[in-house]
């Protein structure tokens, strides 16, 4: 009788245990694979398309984007080129919150304005005064008088006490700023007049060609608007149409092109409705 062989199997398939074993590998592997790619997703994505999570003044992606409702500096404008703290500086913000240091600040460099009232401003602010109110004469042949403009702290004593006497306490600080906090002792403010006169610190100086034409014109020169229509709340005082703070050219440009109405804006600082 012929031996037969051994039967043996070199070449088994995979036992019940080892197939179980490979099918759950695979669906941890399959597991991992899937959170990979949905932390890659949550990660990258927002980036690439619209916000999660948009800052609140931030436009919403949408046809019609609403606008931004303040407008601000633009981002390359040197915003510290000089000091919004020391009286002596052209962008010194004077304001309800933010008095004179120190309150008995005066300017060394005032020189007279060669206007028929006359009045004293600082050298650079004084010269562009004159080369406005110049470009003001040979476009309309007409003339600015100055009402106010450098007053010493003493000076504004007076002029407040006179205010209040006037119109009472309340109402005098929309109009006159407590001596110390007035801006027109930095020696950088001049309040301009009509010829003839006509609406003298009054609002409907808006309207004469006066007003109007520093209105459009004065930031070429380097001036603002220091008190604008709307803007009580911000500055602490009503609309004074006559009243023009000189920031020099590169700020009243900026403040001109970005539609910023207010030093308090422009700086970001608080507003000062009060004292
Ligand atoms: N009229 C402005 C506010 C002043 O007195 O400085
Ligand atoms: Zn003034």
């Amino acid at each position: 009788m012929t031996e037969q062989p051994m039967l043996r199997v070199r070449h088994r398939g995979p036992s019940p245990e080892q197939r179980r074993l490979r099918i759950i590998l695979a669906i941890v592997a399959a597991g991992v694979v899937a959170a990979l790619v949905v932390t890659l997703f949550l990660v990258f994505a927002p980036r690439d398309g619209a916000p999660v999570a948009a800052p609140s003044d931030s436009p919403t992606p949408s046809a019609t984007p609403t606008p931004t409702p303040t407008p601000t500096p633009t981002p390359t404008f040197p915003m510290d080129l000089y000091s919004i703290d020391d009286p002596t500086s052209i962008w010194v913000v004077v304001n309800k919150q933010r008095p004179l240091n120190p309150q008995g600040y005066a300017p060394a460099d005032l020189i007279g304005l060669s206007f028929v009232e006359g009045g004293q401003m600082r050298a650079e602010a004084a010269g562009q005064v004159e080369a406005l109110a110049d470009q003001f004469t040979a476009e309309t042949g007409l003339q600015f008088r100055t009402i106010s403009s450098y007053r010493s702290y003493g000076r504004q004593v007076d002029v407040y006490n006179g205010w209040v006497s006037r119109l009472g306490q309340e109402a005098a600080d929309l109009t006159s700023a407590r001596p110390g906090f007035s801006e027109h002792q930095t020696g950088l403010v001049i309040d301009f007049g009509a010829v003839p006169a006509q609406c003298d610190l009054d609002q409907c100086f808006a309207d004469t060609t006066q007003g109007s034409w520093l209105a459009t014109n004065a930031w070429q020169y380097g001036f603002v608007l220091r008190y604008p229509n709307g803007y009580t709340d911000i500055t602490g005082y009503e609309f004074e149409p006559w009243h023009y703070r000189y920031v020099g050219v590169e700020l009243a440009t900026e403040m001109h092109d970005t539609g910023v109405q207010t030093l308090e804006e422009f700086f970001g600082l608080p507003a000062a409705p009060t004292y």
